[in-house]
């Protein structure tokens, strides 16, 4: 990459040691952390110049303390860029992710990211771990919680909205930050959902489905570039030269920061890589700039840099001019990130307490996080009873019914669950009725699990009395109600990070509780709370309506309160599929084409599965990815094409449908287009999302929605490995299918000559 002119003659006056120093990266420990750092001695390392960034501050008070400090210890008053983990929000907590690519909307998505990183920066960040664009089809993966879902054309629109969000028009401005995707590539896909574990994928799934959110972020301006933990194809990414240098760097055309993951170039070694040394030379080579907390560069660059790297059993010889000039790179994209953010004009640019007192938790923030909800609550199930009748007699049921530890869901770092409402405290400030609000359960029974719950902070209180009196006591309050809104599901970190699960069923406790609300024969609303797609045959059938929640943030209460009462109307649509048991995962709408079951045939094999019903597909689960109703009903028109014969590589097809708001409220649809290409060189998807659109509409009235797609959305990767996969197109029959979700289509077809 050409530096700056600035750039180059800073690089030329620093030593070695100099050098290296910009490279380590390091937590200052202020607030949660997910793992034990290498040292605790910050001021030491700035004192001595051997520190590039930092990340985890909580205050402007002590970024100005730590700059400092820096500036002195550095030689030529190399600035430190500052670095805090705002995955749904900083102080004011949007819904997490898995939720907010339920909103199939970029604009929102944009706005979000735009508030987050106001937020931050007025705390004196200027650069973000966000956003993460895992692609994520295990919802046995924690982490699907930070994830947009299991689509690539959705997380690449989600990608490229958040970036623009953080990075804005202007880098220098005090109010942006820089972005980072994460994390690269594949560790939505690590195996049997457990975290951390490896990823074995096809070339063309591996570039074509996960590394998608990454292209399109990257042509966004995404500042930079965080690896991941698992290995792919048995190759750790933190030493994955084909895909750093060769498909983001060149393909791609990345030229930012890549970053390790938390201690990812130490874990090398555990990946069995070779020594410390030894990864810390492989990483550099492979294009990891900075290393996070682990100081591997910092301890062993300085020595490779002198001897090169000769590991003759393992096929390594790295001359050491090579790991000179890696380093030289490296540094220079850490310094042009500082200049281009303008650190080294203001190193205190970001520091500013007057924004910091006003900024964070403002009304326009708490707004717009109040709105999301009714975008990403997905209403699963609704014979009629929701909304809510003004004045009804509501017994709200369950641990976090009346609870603010569990609102916030995970990764919410800076986010104080005191600042954020209930849904008792919403239900009662939006519903005109009496509301009495019980327990009934406890969200687990399991003491372990309780306490592995609990490690960010207690979230689950067991509670003194027994189970058979807390379901008495629900049981009660639904029969003196005329309905029950009953809040159950996952506690906070139940899912996130290293929060894997075998079951995705509801816990135990609150299996029991809906099965004793239902069998009151009472109306029973089900509120259900989780950072992943669960598996609610069950509940589906007990209750008469069902709304995913997921965790939905600072203005919980208020915003579901908004939807339970029909203040507004829930346009969430799944941004992944929920399975119907756990051992259907992993489940998503692209599920490929096979051979058999055949039509009439094997009609045991219909689900795939001898167990699971006939009214469940086979891969695509229980409930549809894009999936989710309205307080309103829609209609499709059939999709009409412009032409339904083509030619060329320029030409364009644009296919259109008339959707009209047949029910007497207005409401929100997302409206959805796949297209399938049944002859091609390879085994494909039975369908792929090509186009979304939300739109909202009065009772009665229609409106026509137009996706112009070229060949290049009709193109598909293919290659014999990751690094030489290339897009193709083969001319003939697509089908292009029209929906409110990926079950439920109608189609067209158009034939495309060469
Ligand atoms: C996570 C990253 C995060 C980092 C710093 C790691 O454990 O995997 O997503 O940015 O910690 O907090």
């Amino acid at each position: 990459m050409p530096h700056s002119d600035f750039v180059a003659a800073l690089l030329q006056r620093m030593t070695l040691a100099e050098k290296i120093g910009q490279l380590n990266l390091l937590s200052a420990g202020e607030g949660p952390e997910t793992g034990s750092p290498a040292t605790r001695n910050i001021e030491g390392r700035l004192a001595a110049g051997q520190l590039g960034g930092l990340f985890g501050t909580k205050s402007v008070a002590s970024v100005r303390a730590w700059q400092e400090i820096a500036l002195k210890g550095s030689a030529h008053g190399i600035p430190l860029f500052f670095a805090e983990d705002v995955i749904h929000g900083h102080r004011t907590i949007f819904p997490l992710p898995i939720a907010l690519g339920c909103a199939f909307n970029p604009q929102l998505w944009h706005d979000v990211a735009r508030v987050a990183a106001i937020e931050a920066s007025a705390e004196g960040i200027n650069h973000v771990y966000a956003p993460m664009v895992d692609i994520a089809r295990d919802p046995r993966w924690g982490r699907i919680a930070e994830s947009p879902g299991e689509d690539p054309f959705l997380a690449a629109r989600y990608a490229e909205a958040m970036v623009r969000g953080f990075e804005g028009d202007d880098p220098r401005a005090p109010d942006t930050v820089v972005s980072c995707l994460k994390h690269f590539l594949a560790y939505g896909a690590a195996v049997g959902g457990r975290d951390y574990d490896n990823a074995s994928l096809s070339p063309e799934e591996a570039i074509g489905v996960y590394a998608e959110p990454f292209r399109a972020g990257v042509a966004a301006g995404a500042g930079s570039v965080m690896g991941s933990f698992n290995a792919l194809n048995k190759r750790p990414m933190h030493a994955h030269r084909a895909l750093i240098r060769g498909w983001l760097r060149g393909t791609a055309g990345f030229d930012g920061l890549m970053v390790a993951d938390y201690t990812g170039i130490m874990e090398l070694a555990a990946h069995g890589l070779g020594d410390r040394e030894t990864v810390a030379g492989l990483a550099l080579l492979a294009g990891i700039d900075m290393d996070m907390i682990g100081e591997d560069y910092l301890n062993h660059l300085p020595k490779l840099a002198e001897e090169g790297l000769s590991r003759p059993e393992s096929g390594i010889d790295i001359p050491a001019a090579d790991i000179r000039a890696a380093i030289d790179e490296a540094c220079g994209r850490v310094l042009a990130l500082k200049e281009r953010i303008g650190l080294f004009e203001d190193p205190y640019r970001y520091c500013d307490d007057e924004r910091a007192a006003s900024l964070p938790l403002s009304p326009p923030h708490r707004r717009l996080a109040r709105a999301a909800i009714a975008e990403s609550a997905v209403l699963l199930k609704n014979n009629g009873i929701l909304p809510l009748a003004p004045g009804a007699r509501v017994a709200m049921v369950g641990a976090q019914a009346d609870d603010q530890t569990n609102l916030l869901g995970t990764w919410a770092v800076s986010g104080d669950h005191r600042q954020a409402v209930t849904l008792l405290e919403g239900l009662h400030a939006g519903h005109t009725g009496p509301i009495t609000c019980v327990k009934g359960a406890d969200i687990v029974d399991d003491r372990i699990l309780a306490d592995r719950l609990n490690v960010h902070g207690q979230t689950v209180f067991l509670d003194t009395r027994s189970a058979a009196v807390m379901l008495d006591e629900a049981v009660d309050a639904a029969r003196a109600a005329d309905v029950t809104v009953a809040v159950v599901g996952e506690a906070k970190e139940h899912s996130g990070e290293c929060s894997s699960v075998t079951d995705l069923g509801l816990p135990a406790p609150q299996k029991r509780l809906v099965e004793a609300l239902a069998a009151t024969g009472m109306p029973l609303v089900l509120v259900v709370k989780g950072g992943r797609p669960l598996a609610l045959e069950p509940e589906l059938a007990l209750a008469d309506a069902v709304l995913f929640a997921w965790f939905a943030g600072t203005e919980a209460g208020h915003g579901i309160a908004d939807i339970l009462t029909g203040k507004v109307d829930p346009s969430g649509r799944l941004s992944a599929a929920f399975p119907a048991r756990t051992g259907q995962v992993p489940v998503h709408h692209q599920a490929e084409a096979t051979g058999r079951p055949y039509p009439g045939r094997f009609e045991k094999f219909k689900t795939g599965y001898l167990d699971l019903p006939d009214t469940v597909a086979p891969a695509t689960g229980l409930l549809p990815f894009g999936f989710g109703l309205s307080y309103t009903t829609f209609a499709y028109s059939k999709p009409s094409v412009d032409a339904d014969r083509l030619k060329g590589v320029d030409a364009t097809a644009t296919v259109r449908v008339t959707v009209t708001n047949t029910g007497a409220r207005t409401g929100t649809e997302v409206v959805q287009l796949y297209v399938s290409d049944p002859v091609a060189r390879i085994t494909r998807p039975m369908q792929e999302l090509k186009g979304f659109e939300k739109i909202t509409l009065a009772p009665g009235e229609a409106r026509e929605v137009a996706f112009t797609l070229n060949r290049r959305d009709l193109s598909y990767a293919m290659g014999e490995t990751m690094t030489s996969v290339e897009w193709v197109w083969d001319p003939g029959t697509f089908v292009l299918k029209v929906g409110p979700n990926s079950r439920d289509l109608q189609s067209a077809q158009i034939v495309w000559d060469a």
